[in-house]
């Protein structure tokens, strides 16, 4: 039998499954079959019944969903009209990415292998269940699966056996070649959303927001930055209810685009359009301008900040041109060498910047064509909108935590998104950031007599504010607010709109403040064990939801079996009578969480 062309398709929140199926790409390439690899939604799913081999790679996201970029997909598989025996030409392999800390761990891959197998299609290998929670990181299940599902293919295409793969630390031709132009871009036409013509084909929904003011929430002298950043979104036509969320995608700061040309001697001013090579497994980045300056695919495209994966150093060493450095590189990509590339990447949070730094001789001769290939895209953050159109017509709010943190490197780590976006000033001249808004994970009830309970400590408060906003101005007046943060002093923010709606009778407000006291700390969760009997007359009696939402992942267990401890304590119900009862209100929305890192 002829060996078949390959295709991999990936479901990707946060570009880790992307990563993952590229290198699955790259595995078959080496193995010279013809590859592509494509987002989901970007493939058309009526043309499966003609594919002969496909590897589906997808992580699972929030609350067992499926990401973005394969919702489409996910609605047309369920379909109830497809036929079963329809995929029955299809071989196939799936592979999951997940986080077992959460309680539907890897439920997209499960039940997409469950979905493919109704509609017919022949399974390679088990379902792969690769966990961020391995000790050993989630290559520990994904490189074995890999193994034995290419030990499969070559059963199945015999023929593939006689061609000589190309060794591992061969590099591969680029996906892509860049032709630079002669001349250069004579002022910089990508400032921050001021680029009317950039070709890009989500640019319908992508609008350049007008930042109105960008405020400290939180006392100066306290360790967290927590800002409320304000967005004029007028003219924009963007619609959005309390538990929506708006994705804006970051930009390198200065420095790292400086540091970055340097270090490979590029001009940031240079120019050049992009042509994919013939066996490339990705389409062309539709987000890049034809032409590109260097410095628009540094600033906006090339993740420099993130720490890099293994493929990353797979390639550097493939093509590096010191035999000192490649041993170091080739070392890091060898099995034995994993606590090593640990010790040295993962855990300090090394950027690729820093890497690229550490092998200058490499650097300095890795080729432009090379930087698609090394360096993922740079993703879209989502972030919870805090503020209500009711209230704030026209605009759009952000309750942003900055992100620093230390650990043994020099130079403090620092979150992209929020770094870049703290750093942005609209007194010192307009600020444009381009975002768009889709629908988010909590839905409040629409219904005038329906009390909700709303457990928000930290930024976890941001959806409440929104929801509260709403409520308030539709008259929806029984509202409970659970808020903590560590001091009354110091991180309590919107203490002032908390009191005018307790004030007009509207909010019931319990506050925690874990390190006001010498004693031990007091979370969210102990005050909502305290007030067990409004909470089981409201949750009980007047039918309420319950909201979890913040970026503590013990919290919401916690808050979870504290409401538990209510309805025993209160209803007078068992153990399992409480959890039956709380798993009833999750499945009828009544009990909903939300929660990010
Ligand atoms: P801590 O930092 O003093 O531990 C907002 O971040 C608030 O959430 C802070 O007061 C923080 O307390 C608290 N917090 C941290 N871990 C928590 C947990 N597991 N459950 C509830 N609150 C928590």
């Amino acid at each position: 039998m002829a060996a078949p062309a390959l295709l991999v398709l990936f479901g990707s929140q946060t570009g880790t499954a992307q990563d993952t199926a590229q290198r699955v790409g790259r595995q078959a390439q080496r193995r010279r079959l013809k590859v592509r690899v494509l987002p989901l939604d970007g493939y058309n799913v009526a043309d499966l019944i003609s594919e002969s081999l496909v590897v589906f790679v997808c992580s699972t996201t929030g609350q067992g969903d499926p990401p973005d970029n394969m919702k489409n997909f996910w609605r047309f598989l369920f379909r109830k009209s497809l036929p079963a025996g329809s995929l029955s030409c299809l071989d196939c392999a799936v592979l999951g990415l997940g986080d077992s800390s959460y309680p539907k761990f890897n439920f997209v891959a499960k039940k997409l292998q469950k979905r493919l197998v109704q509609l017919g299609a022949a399974m390679l290998v088990p379902v792969g269940l690769a966990d961020d929670q391995h000790d050993l990181g989630p290559d520990a299940v994904i490189d074995p699966w890999l193994q034995s599902f290419w030990e499969k293919v070559l059963v199945l295409y015999p023929v593939l056996s006689e061609v000589e793969p190309l060794r591992d630390d061969e590099p591969l031709p680029p996906s892509y070649t860049l032709h630079f132009l002669d001349e250069k871009t004579d002022q910089n036409p990508e400032r921050i959303g001021t680029d009317p013509d950039r070709p890009v084909p989500s640019e319908s929904s992508l609008f350049p927001a007008r930042m109105l003011s960008n405020r400290r929430v939180t006392d100066p002298t306290h360790f967290q930055d927590v800002r409320l950043l304000d967005f004029d979104i007028s003219g924009s036509n963007i619609q959005f209810s309390a538990g929506d969320v708006v994705l804006i995608r970051p930009q390198n700061s200065e420095d790292d685009v400086q540091r970055f040309c340097q270090l490979l001697r590029l001009d940031p001013e240079s120019r050049f359009t992009l042509t994919p090579n013939s066996d490339a497994p990705d389409p062309v980045p539709a987000r890049l301008p034809r032409p590109c300056s260097v410095r628009h695919l540094v600033e906006r495209y090339l993740d420099v900040a993130a720490v890099p994966r293994r493929s990353f150093f797979e390639l550097l060493a493939a093509v590096a041109t010191s035999d000192l450095e490649r041993d170091k590189l080739l070392e890091f990509c060898s099995p034995a060498g994993r606590d090593q590339l640990q010790a040295y990447c993962d855990r300090p949070r090394r950027t690729a910047l820093e890497v690229l730094a550490d092998f200058p001789l490499t650097t300095a001769e890795l080729e432009p064509d090379r930087l698609l290939d090394l360096i993922p895209e740079i993703q879209p953050r989502s972030f919870s909108i805090a503020s209500s159109l009711k209230v704030l017509p026209s605009r759009l709010q952000v309750l942003l935590a900055v992100v620093r943190y230390r650990t043994k490197l020099h130079r403090p780590r620092t979150g992209l998104c929020s770094n870049w976006l703290a750093s942005l000033d609209p007194e010192r001249g307009e600020v444009l950031v381009p975002l768009w808004v889709k629908r988010g994970g909590l839905r409040f009830p629409p219904d005038q007599d329906t009390p909700v309970v709303l457990v928000g400590p930290g930024t976890g408060v941001a959806p409440f504010r929104a929801a509260l906003q709403e409520r308030l101005s539709e008259g929806k007046a029984a509202n409970v607010l659970f808020f903590g943060c560590r001091s009354e002093a110091k991180d309590f923010y919107f203490r002032s709109e908390w009191a005018a709606m307790t004030a007009a009778g509207k909010l019931q407000l319990f506050t925690a403040f874990s390190r006001d006291q010498q004693e031990e700390k007091v979370y969210v969760q102990h005050r909502v064990r305290e007030k067990a009997a409004l909470l089981w007359d409201l949750m009980s009696n007047k039918h309420g939801c319950f909201y979890i939402a913040g970026n503590a992942k013990q919290m919401p267990a916690a808050v979870r079996d504290a409401l538990q401890f209510a309805f025993q304590q209160e209803g007078g119900v068992s153990a399992q009578e409480a959890e039956q009862m709380l798993v009833a209100m999750e499945k009828t929305g009544r009990l909903q969480s939300e929660t990010w890192s």
